[in-house]
């Protein structure tokens, strides 16, 4: 398990301890944290994007192509704007702090 600060949409901020192995999607969409996930983590829906708030560099995976293809179509995309099913869930997340996008 790696504890994972999560602010969800009406801004309450969650400590998650959301269990190695998985995706962070599916950590998030498990606690109810507004996180849908439709597409079951195939960079199809975009209902998983995030907003990473502190991120140090080479804690999170790099962008794919096809994951920045994505986020470019999303409205209220940021510049560590990310979508959690491509983020697996492991010790070196610990501490990352993020935000549940709005949903629009
Ligand atoms: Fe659909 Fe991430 S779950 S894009």
């Amino acid at each position: 398990m790696t504890l994972i600060q999560i602010t969800d949409r009406d801004g309450t901020r969650h400590d998650l301890d959301a269990p190695d192995g998985e995706s962070l999607m599916a950590a998030l969409r498990d606690a109810g944290l507004s996180v849908e996930g439709i597409c079951g983590g195939n960079m199809a829906c975009g209902t998983c994007h995030i907003h990473v708030l502190n991120a140090t560099p080479g804690q999170l995976p790099p962008v794919s192509a096809d994951e920045a293809a994505l986020l470019a179509d999303l409205p209220d995309v940021v510049p560590h704007s990310r979508l959690a099913c491509q983020i697996p869930v492991g010790p070196v997340l610990a501490g990352l702090s993020i935000l549940v996008a709005p949903d629009d």
